[in-house]
């Protein structure tokens, strides 16, 4: 397969962490016999140095112009005031423009991260969610007003039928994949727009006869995820209440650093990790860059290319196996983001061989000998 790809890497950890995405997809494009091709462009804090825009014109071209993007992260210490153009705007118009209304958040557990975890590892064993967030409506877009004397704020929530109906059919298509299970996570005892998106999903339910739907509060599901995570298959939910259950069940299984996402909209898709850009960290490069490989898995898996996705699993799920991880999960010998990169890509071209030494991988040579 030829693909075209578009590669914003962005602010902070980004660049580290999407270069050893390149890296995946070059093993894979050798390994399997495809080609796949990348593009450069400005997003973020970089592009606003650049540009004085978050999102340039050029960026979102070049988006409409290639496969797939792939995504690093946005944010940056020098762009923190509220008043101005911060990175984080070149995110939120790119997933409008490119109408990417679909944010699908995987969290499972990784057998060895479990003692990462925050809750006990009885609760964290065996947890298997996907996050079906809207993306592209709602309290995000809606229109926001601050009276003249700058003492009154409001954001107004808005979704139409038809942008809950097609999130809801992914969903609902997700859940029969899996194990059958959707929850809905909104407050409809309260806000009128909860109370639309569940009158049109319960009504969608009869198209799904095999999907269990149940409803639940935001704030209750807050708890039931902290009491019961693994009562959780799909969750489907809108933007900001998604943007806040993510982070939640993000760390539930024991490290963001793990965790990809995707941004699907008709015509265009995107893939990133879920971390953010993490500036604070400065140089020192202990940034986990798993989580970008795994979105490559995903990418590779929306264009059914699904051996390709498993064999970038297989490939981390080894390095976590022989504890080849950045300082975030290993206190003792932690490598560089480059060197887990260097290892995945080795091991994806590899797979068979065993016979890694590690000496080299601690000096920074070939992996595998
Ligand atoms: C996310 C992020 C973004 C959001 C920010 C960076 C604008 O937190 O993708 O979850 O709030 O949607
Ligand atoms: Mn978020």
């Amino acid at each position: 397969m030829k693909l075209e790809i578009a590669v914003l890497s962005g602010d902070g950890v980004g660049p580290v962490v999407t270069a050893q995405a390149i890296k995946v997809l070059e093993a894979i494009a050798h390994s399997f016999d495809h080609v796949f091709t990348f593009r450069d462009g400005l997003i973020g804090g970089v592009a606003i140095d650049k540009t004085g825009e978050a999102l340039p014109k050029k960026t979102l071209e070049l988006c409409a112009d290639t496969d797939a993007i792939l995504l690093g992260a946005v944010g940056a210490l020098n762009y923190d005031q509220y008043d101005t153009v911060r990175p984080e705007d070149g995110l939120l118009q790119l997933r409008k423009a490119l109408g990417l209304f679909a944010n699908i958040r995987p969290v499972r557990a990784y057998e060895g991260l479990i003692e990462h975890a925050p809750l006990k590892k009885e609760l964290i064993a065996g947890i298997n969610i996907v996050i079906y967030r809207e993306l592209a409506s709602g309290i995000y877009f809606g229109k926001k007003a601050i009276n003249d004397q700058g003492t009154i704020a409001s954001d107004i929530c808005e979704y139409t039928q038809e942008e809950i109906e097609r999130i809801a059919h992914l969903a609902f298509r997700s859940a029969q994949q899996r194990k059958k299970h959707l929850t809905l996570v909104d407050k409809a005892n309260i806000l009128a727009s909860s109370k639309l998106w569940r009158k049109v999903v319960l009504a969608m339910a009869d198209q799904y006869p095999d999907v269990t739907v149940d409803c639940l509060f935001v704030d209750d599901a807050a708890m039931q995820l902290v009491l019961n995570p693994k009562a959780f298959d799909v969750i489907l939910t809108d933007n900001m209440f998604g943007n806040i259950i993510a982070d939640q069940v993000s760390v539930l299984s024991g490290s963001m650093g793990l965790l990809a996402s995707a941004s699907i909209g008709a015509t265009c898709c995107l893939f990133e990790p879920m971390h953010g850009a993490f500036p604070e960290q400065g140089g020192n490069r202990i940034i986990n860059p798993m989580a970008s490989i795994l979105s490559v898995a995903m990418l590779l898996a929306h264009f059914k290319l699904h051996k390709e996705a498993i064999a970038v699993q297989k490939a981390v799920e080894k390095a976590l196996e022989l504890h080849l991880t950045t300082a975030d999960l290993s206190t003792k010998n932690p490598l560089t983001a480059e060197k887990v990169g260097d290892f995945i890509y080795d091991y994806i071209l590899n797979p068979e061989d065993s016979n890694i030494n590690f000496e080299n991988i601690h000096v920074g040579q070939s992996t595998i000998i």
